[in-house]
């Protein structure tokens, strides 16, 4: 982590431009909560995992795979919005991940493009939650939570994919929603456009504190791309620089 201050945040660049601050909590550890919606750890969730691990420490980062600790779909019965989630059919299941959520300070979701949008074992746990949106019943714990998005794809549909969750999450009463995605495929060194590279520069002036550059701050991000897919690291130092397009 990079400090504890409470004036301190944890600042985090993404790649495609947004700036993710995530605020500490003081001194006291973050809480995490990753809810990745699929059961395997592949390019999606390495990424959340290391935001995470920049957050906290590994005993308070909490995972939930999709749809291994949530296999079922919304069946309408709509006795969560009428009368009390307690009479949803899959209460059991939900109740230690919902238990889990409300107390964490961050919440990390991770899905995987499937067919330009998130996918659908997501979707079916997401929809377990309607009843917690604004309009019905929300839940005053997660108006201070922090909120990450995270998707990656073959080629697109990250944007769509993104907000199909932070929708949720936003409406859900989460006040600061960040999302992330990452086309894999066009992410190799030769790719690298003179563009990004002048992004690149122009991210750097940033990090020396020339704020003046248009407001830049921070890279990171992108280290986790060149982390993950470049062994060199030589190569790493160049996919920071090649990815961090900013604009804020
Ligand atoms: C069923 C399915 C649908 C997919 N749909 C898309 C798509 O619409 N657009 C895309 O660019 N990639 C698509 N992909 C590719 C994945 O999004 C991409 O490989 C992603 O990085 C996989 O992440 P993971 O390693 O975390 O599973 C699809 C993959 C699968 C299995």
């Amino acid at each position: 982590m990079t400090g504890k201050s409470n004036d301190r945040l944890f600042s985090f660049l993404q790649a495609r431009g947004t700036i993710i601050f995530i605020k500490n909590k003081g001194d006291a550890q973050m809480k995490v909560v990753m809810i990745n919606g699929q059961n395997h750890k592949g390019s999606t969730w390495h990424i959340g995992r290391m935001l995470a691990e920049k957050l906290t420490v590994p005993e308070d980062i909490t995972e939930f795979f999709l749809p291994r600790d949530m296999p079922h779909f919304c069946l309408g019965c709509t006795q969560c919005f009428m009368k009390s989630e307690t009479l949803c059919p899959h209460a059991a299941q939900l109740a230690p991940i919902t238990a889990a959520m409300d107390a964490a300070d961050v919440l990390i979701f991770t899905s995987p493009v499937y067919v330009y949008h998130a996918t659908g074992s997501m979707k079916a746990f997401l929809d377990h939650y309607g009843w917690r949106w604004m309009p019905h019943r929300p839940e005053a714990k997660m108006f201070t939570k922090q909120g990450v998005v995270i998707s990656t794809a073959a080629g697109g549909g990250m944007k769509s994919t993104n907000r199909d969750i932070a929708d949720s999450l936003f409406f859900g009463g989460v006040p600061r929603v960040y999302k992330y995605g990452l086309a894999v495929r066009a992410i190799s060194l030769e790719a690298v456009t003179e563009k990004r590279r002048a992004n690149a520069e122009r991210c750097k002036a940033a990090e020396q504190g020339t704020r003046a550059a248009g407001g830049r701050r921070c890279v990171f991000a992108a280290e986790f791309f060149g982390k993950f897919y470049f062994k060199r690291r030589n190569l790493v130092l160049k996919s920071v620089y090649a990815l961090c397009s900013i604009a804020e």
